[in-house]
C-alpha cells in the first residue's frame, strides 16, 4: 500500500546573517513534525532552502565587499552545515538563484499576464528594505515602519501589480469552508481583519539594480522578492514542467513566524494560487517569537540576542560535557520544551540550561538510570517477560492516554505539549519507583515466594515506559534516544520507530539491557560566566570586564532575564548570610510531612501554583508556593513535601497560605525536598 505525503516546509531564510535560534525553531519544529509523520506511516518530504533575491541579501554582501553570488553561495552553505549539525533530516533544500526556481517564478508570473492578473502602473510609496515590504502612507511614521519599527525609503516606480484585491471574498469564503487552513485560531482572526481592512492589488516587481529574477520580456525589471520567494515551495515539486510535480504539490503544511503570517502566507500566497487554479496547501501555520523582555519585547531578526545553532551546541557541549550530536538533540528538545508554540516566549540561556539539568540529566536520566541499574542488580540485567498482573498498577494505562495526548498535541502543532505528556508519563515513573521501593521487595524474596514476580512486574513497567518515552521523543532527539533504545538492549535498527512500538508490552523478555552511561550527564555549574557569555554573543568581546574581575555574570542579570520572583520566590531563594540561631530558635520552626492532594495554577500568577496538603488526618492546608515555573500541576499530587507548618498564614492574590514549602535553590530554580521513602502525612520532622 503507498504511503499518503506529508510535504512540509519552512520559510526560506534570508542570507544576510546566520541562522540563529529563531530560525532554528521554525526548522527544528518541521524536521519533529516530518519526522512524527513518518512514525505514524506518512511519506514525509521536509524542504527548506535559503531566499537570495532580496535586496538586503545585495545590500549586505555590498557591506561585505564581495560579489552577491559568492557572498550568498557562502551563506547558503552555513545554513546547510546548521541544518546538518541539528540533525535537520531534509528531503530538499532550494535556492532561490537556482535555475528551476527562476524558471518557476518567471512562468508562475507569465501565466499571470496570460489570464490578465497582472497590469502596469506607477507606485508611489513605501518600501522598508529591511523588512522587504511595501508600506502606504498611513503606515508609516517619521520614515519608520508602524508596525514593525524598520527604517522606509520613498519609491515612485513603474510596476507591474498583481489584482490582488479581487481575491477578497474568495479569500475569505475559503477560510470559512476550511477550517484547518489558518493556525492557530487567534492569528486566523488577525488574518480576517487585514483583509476587511481592504485588500490592495500589489506591487510585484522592482526597478533592476542588478540583483533578482528578470520579469519574462522586460529586464528593466526584477520579480518583487516575496512574489518570487512564495513560489520556491511549488518549485520544488517541479513545477511547471516536471511530470510528476502534482504528486507532491500541494504540501500539507507550511510553517513560519507570525510575522510573515498574515500579509503573505496567509492572504498573497493564497490568492496567487487560486489565480493560477493551483490546490491550495493544506495547512499554513505561524508560530510565535523569542522575545526578552525589556528589549522592547523582540528580539531582531539578525541573530541579535539569540544564539546561533553552533554556538548553542558549543556551550551545551562545554557545560555538560556532551559530544556535538548529543548537543544537538539536546537543543532540539529544549528550544520546542521551552516555546510555548503559537505564542511569543522569552529566551533566556539561563533556562535553557535549567531545562536541561532538569528534564534530560535528572527526570529522563534518573529513569534510565535507575531502571537499569536495578534491573543488573537484582535480575541479572535481563528483562523479565510481560509479567503476571502481580502487581496492580496505573502504569500501562497511564503509557496508553500519554501516547493519545502526545498525538493529539502533535496533530495540532503544540511539540512543547506532546513533550510534557511524555515527561508525565516519566515522572510517573520515577514516582512509582520510591513508591515500590524494589529494593525492599528485593530483599523480600527469600522469606516471601510472591516477592519475585512483584518485583519483576515493577522492574518491567519501569524498562517498558522508559521504552515507550524513549519512541515517542524519537522525532524530537533521534540520535539520543537510538542510544537509550540501545542501553535498553533494543538493537538500532536503520528505520526509525513506528507507532505500533508504542504499544505496551513491545519490551521483550529475555532482552540484555546495556552498562546504562548517563548520556545527559548533569551541568554542575549552571551559571554563565563572562566568556560564555561572550561565546553565545550575548555580550560582545570588548564589553567584557577588564582582566583581573572574574565575576561570574549569570544571564539574569540581563535584559533578557525571565526571572521575575515573586514573594513566595523570595522566600524561597533567599540565600543571604543570616546570624546564628540556638537550638531553642529552631525548635520553635514546626517541620511536618505533608502531601499534596490537588494542585492548580492560579489564574493571573504565573509563578504561584495552589496546593492542598494534608498534614495529617485532620489537618488539610492551602498553600501557595512560588514553583510554578518548575513544576506541573498534575505531577503534583501524591507527592510528599517538607511544610513550614506553624508560619503565620499570609494572604497573596486573595488566597490565605497557612504554611510553606522547602525547597533547595539550584542556581534559582526551587527543587522541592521530600522524605528519602514515603512517611505517613503529618509526621514531624527533626
Ligand atoms: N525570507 C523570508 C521568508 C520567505 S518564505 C517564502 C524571511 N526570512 S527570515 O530569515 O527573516 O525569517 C525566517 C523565519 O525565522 C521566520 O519564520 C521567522 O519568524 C523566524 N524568526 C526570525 N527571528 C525570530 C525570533 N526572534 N523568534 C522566532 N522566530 C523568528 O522572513
Amino acid at each position: 500500500m503507498t504511503k499518503p505525503n506529508y510535504y512540509i516546509t519552512t520559510p526560506i531564510y534570508y542570507v544576510n546573517g546566520l541562522p540563529h535560534a529563531g530560525s532554528a525553531l521554525t526548522t527544528i519544529t518541521c524536521d519533529v513534525l516530518a519526522r512524527y509523520h513518518r512514525m505514524i506511516g506518512f511519506n514525509s518530504w521536509l524542504l527548506t532552502g535559503t531566499d537570495e533575491n532580496a535586496t538586503k541579501v545585495q545590500e549586505a554582501a555590498a557591506k561585505a565587499g564581495m560579489p552577491p553570488t559568492s557572498f550568498v553561495d557562502g551563506l547558503a552553505s552555513e545554513f546547510r552545515s546548521a541544518w546538518n549539525s541539528l540533525h535537520i533530516d531534509y528531503d530538499d533544500f532550494i535556492r532561490t538563484s537556482e535555475p528551476r526556481h527562476i524558471l518557476a517564478c518567471q512562468r508562475f508570473f507569465q501565466e499571470l499576464v496570460d489570464r490578465g492578473y497582472v497590469y502596469l502602473d506607477s507606485y508611489e510609496g513605501w518600501y522598508s528594505v529591511s523588512d522587504e515590504t511595501f508600506y502606504l502612507d498611513d503606515k508609516v511614521k517619521d520614515g519608520f515602519a508602524i508596525e514593525t519599527g524598520k527604517p522606509v525609503i520613498r519609491v515612485t516606480e513603474q510596476n507591474y501589480f498583481f489584482k490582488l484585491s479581487a481575491f477578497s471574498d474568495r479569500l475569505l469564503k475559503y477560510y470559512e469552508d476550511h477550517p484547518e487552513f489558518l493556525k492557530p485560531d487567534q492569528r486566523k482572526n488577525e488574518v480576517i481583519g487585514f483583509i476587511k481592512e481592504g485588500l490592495r492589488d500589489m506591487c510585484i516587481t522592482r526597478t533592476n539594480k542588478g540583483w533578482g529574477i528578470e520579469v519574462p520580456g522586460d529586464s528593466t525589471r526584477v520579480i518583487y522578492v516575496w512574489f518570487d520567494a512564495l513560489i520556491n515551495y511549488l518549485a520544488a515539486t517541479g513545477w511547471p514542467d516536471a511530470p510528476d510535480w502534482s504528486e507532491r504539490w500541494p504540501a500539507a503544511l507550511h510553517v513560519m513566524g507570525k510575522e510573515i503570517f498574515v500579509r503573505f502566507h496567509a492572504t498573497l500566497w493564497p490568492a496567487m494560487l487560486m489565480a493560477l487554479d493551483l490546490p491550495l496547501p493544506g495547512q499554513v501555520y505561524a508560530h510565535g517569537w523569542w522575545t526578552a523582555r525589556g528589549l522592547q519585547g523582540k528580539l531582531g531578526k539578525s541573530t541579535g540576542g539569540l544564539p546561533t545553532p553552533a554556538q548553542f551546541n558549543h556551550l551545551l557541549m562545554k557545560k555538560a560535557g556532551i559530544d556535538a550530536d548529543t548537543a544537538a538533540d539536546a537543543q532540539r528538545y529544549i528550544l520546542c520544551r521551552e516555546m510555548n508554540f503559537g505564542h511569543d516566549t522569552d529566551f533566556t540561556m539561563d533556562n535553557c540550561l535549567r531545562r536541561y539539568n532538569t528534564d534530560l540529566a535528572n527526570d529522563l536520566g534518573n529513569l534510565l538510570n535507575r531502571s537499569i541499574n536495578m534491573l543488573g542488580k537484582f535480575l541479572d540485567g535481563i528483562v523479565p517477560g510481560v509479567p503476571l498482573a502481580a502487581e496492580n498498577t496505573d502504569i500501562p494505562a497511564l503509557a496508553e492516554v500519554v501516547c493519545v495526548e502526545y498525538a493529539a498535541a502533535m496533530e495540532d502543532i503544540r511539540p512543547n505539549q506532546a513533550l510534557e505528556a511524555v515527561w508525565r508519563l516519566v515522572s510517573r515513573l520515577n514516582k512509582y519507583v520510591d513508591e515500590s521501593a524494589p529494593w525492599s521487595v528485593a530483599k523480600r524474596r527469600e522469606s516471601d515466594p510472591t516477592a519475585d514476580a512483584v518485583l519483576q512486574t515493577i522492574l518491567y513497567n519501569c524498562l517498558e515506559s522508559a521504552r515507550i518515552a524513549t519512541v515517542l521523543i524519537q522525532p524530537f532527539m533521534p540520535h539520543a534516544s537510538i542510544k537509550m533504545l540501545a542501553q535498553l538492549g533494543i538493537i538500532p535498527s536503520d528505520q526509525p520507530p513506528t507507532w505500533t512500538d508504542t504499544e505496551w508490552g513491545g519490551l521483550q523478555g529475555g532482552t540484555r539491557t546495556q552498562p546504562p552511561l548517563p548520556i545527559f550527564p548533569r551541568i554542575q555549574d549552571l551559571a554563565l560566566t563572562e566568556d560564555d557569555q561572550v561565546a553565545i554573543g550575548l555580550v560582545a568581546e570588548e564589553q567584557k570586564t577588564p582582566k583581573g574581575d572574574t565575576k561570574p555574570v549569570s544571564q539574569e542579570v540581563t535584559a533578557s532575564s525571565n526571572i521575575d520572583k515573586g514573594p513566595a520566590d523570595a522566600e524561597l531563594n533567599s540565600t543571604a548570610a543570616e546570624p546564628l540561631i540556638t537550638i531553642d530558635d529552631l525548635m520553635k520552626v514546626q517541620l511536618r510531612v505533608g502531601e499534596v492532594l490537588a494542585a492548580e495554577p492560579i489564574p493571573g500568577a504565573s509563578k504561584l501554583l495552589r496546593l492542598t496538603v494534608q498534614l495529617g488526618d485532620d489537618d488539610t492546608r492551602t498553600i501557595l508556593a512560588g514553583i510554578a515555573e518548575y513544576y506541573d500541576a498534575e505531577t503534583l499530587p501524591g507527592r510528599q513535601v517538607i511544610v513550614v507548618a506553624n508560619l503565620q498564614p499570609r494572604k497573596m492574590r486573595g488566597i490565605e497560605s497557612q504554611g510553606m514549602l522547602l525547597a533547595a535553590d539550584i542556581d534559582g530554580k526551587a527543587v522541592l525536598l521530600q522524605p528519602d521513602s514515603p512517611v505517613a502525612p503529618g509526621a514531624k520532622v527533626r
